[in-house]
């Protein structure tokens, strides 16, 4: 397994659009083990295709302590329904950054596996959350564009100066 580099933000390639997988093949099956790897390794609890350049509709999700309830989810598709809640976010590609952002509380799901098999299935809490960012990332948005202009901004500076004092 190998783990992928993560694009951070104000990278303009987490603007693009993923499109379909069509074709279920041990090369796909391989790049989802390696998300999920690199996921673990950050540590995350979500991972969209698009944080490591790969530009196909491709998510993994696990929002246990344990590693033990990941989620694949090719091409999947979303119906958020019930209350609106707030919760703090984060996200992989837009480091030590924490805001609070307002999402469905639940979320009905259809995609695939990695071979191709439909999955359906209803989440809510933590990982409904989780799912609607991960979904986010295919479209190019970020959680911080939920927030006002100003607030991300500053975020974007923060971003900046912190990669120029890395070098
Ligand atoms: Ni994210």
């Amino acid at each position: 397994m190998t783990r992928l580099k993560i694009l951070h933000h104000p990278d303009p390639r987490l603007r693009t659009k993923a499109t379909p997988v069509d074709t279920f093949d041990d090369q796909l099956a391989e790049f989802a083990k390696n998300m999920l790897e690199t996921m673990y390794a950050a540590p995350g609890i979500g991972l969209a295709a698009t944080q490591v350049n790969v530009h196909k509709r491709v998510i993994v999700v696990d929002v246990s302590d344990t590693k033990s309830e990941a989620h694949t989810l090719i091409n999947p598709v979303l119906e958020p329904f019930g209350a609106r809640i707030q919760g703090e976010e984060g996200c992989l590609s837009v480091p030590e950054i924490y805001e609070s952002v307002e999402r469905f509380e639940q979320v009905h799901v259809t995609a695939q596996d990695v071979s191709g098999k439909p999955i359906e299935f209803t989440a809510s809490g933590m990982l409904a959350i989780c799912i609607q960012h991960e979904c986010d990332h295919l479209e190019g948005k970020l959680f911080v564009d939920y927030l006002s202009s100003l607030k991300r901004g500053r975020i974007s500076k923060k971003l900046r100066d912190r990669a120029k004092a890395i070098g």
